[in-house]
């Protein structure tokens, strides 16, 4: 019985992670391996600082992120960026009071900006999560379990496959993407070599650039993953020991009776 429940365990572990190689029909989508992957993966402090100065220099020109607090950069589990500097990147950016309509530096309890207008492209708060690179559901579920949704491997997708045609339509420029849903993208490809430089000498390849913004993004959009999957994980722990205790139980309560043939 525990021989068969082991081996029926294990091929569906194989099925569920193979499963994630065969995904992402739609679209070419590129698989990655961010360290917050799995059940006990965790965000790469010096990687989101990384992709917070991407973000920042590139795709803030087009994007708001005005559901992330500034505040939480300095959060435990995130960047982890200092009080102080916080403050001083918040008031770097402005914004209109809305109690007295003038302008003002942001305070660190203020959101980033948001952005609006011609040309420019959706919210990011929450794209890593809303995108899915790999559309579900394969098998038992588990390879979304090892490799997450997909979210942030198709935002890397999104930033690598253009292939340099372009289009006019209706007075609008669009751009040949093989990881967007139509092909046709209106966003200009952001992203070059070297386009950002980071103080410790990081590769700043495009590739580097993107995987490093796609993870900020992944952190702006479940800055608490670490905390759930833990709790999931003492969860699992608490009704396995749970299970086995009933097991036992129920064993030992029918013990009397098994066995013994009923005389009538
Ligand atoms: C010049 C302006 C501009 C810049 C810079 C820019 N974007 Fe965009 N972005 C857009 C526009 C416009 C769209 C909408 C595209 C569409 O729907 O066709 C978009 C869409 C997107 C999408 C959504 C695709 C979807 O599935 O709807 C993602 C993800 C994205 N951008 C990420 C980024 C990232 C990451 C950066 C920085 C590395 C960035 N963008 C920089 C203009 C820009």
């Amino acid at each position: 019985m525990m021989r068969k429940l082991l081996i029926s365990a294990v091929s569906a572990l194989a099925l569920g992670t193979g499963a994630a190689l065969a995904a992402g029909a739609e679209g070419h989508m590129e698989g990655v391996d961010f360290s917050f992957e799995g059940p006990f993966g965790t965000y790469d402090q010096a990687q989101l600082r990384r992709g917070l100065q991407v973000v920042q220099e590139v795709c803030t020109a087009c994007h708001g992120l005005k559901f992330v607090p500034l505040r939480s950069l300095a959060d435990a589990g995130g960047p982890q960026i200092p009080g102080d500097d916080v403050r001083a990147y918040a008031a770097d950016l402005s914004i209109i009071d809305a109690e007295t309509g003038e302008e003002r530096p942001r305070k660190e309890t203020d959101m980033f900006p948001a952005v609006s207008g011609e040309g420019m492209g959706p919210d990011l708060s929450l794209m890593a999560k809303a995108r899915a690179g790999y559309h579900g559901p394969y098998g038992t579920g588990l390879s979304q379990l090892f490799n997450g949704m997909g979210g942030p491997e198709y935002i890397v997708s999104i930033l690598n496959s253009y292939t340099g045609e372009e289009k006019e339509e209706a007075g609008s420029i669009f751009y040949e993407n093989t990881a967007f849903p139509g092909g046709w993208i209106a966003m200009p490809p952001p992203l070059s070599d070297e386009l950002v430089e980071f103080a410790d000498g990081h590769p700043n390849d495009q590739h580097h650039l993107s995987v490093d913004a796609a993870a900020f993004l992944m952190w702006a959009a479940e800055p608490k993953m670490m905390a759930r999957k833990q709790s999931g994980f003492v969860a699992v722990l608490l009704l396995t020991l749970l299970t086995s205790l009933l097991y036992l139980t129920n064993k030992r309560i029918w013990a009397p009776h098994k066995g013994k043939k009923t005389t009538v």
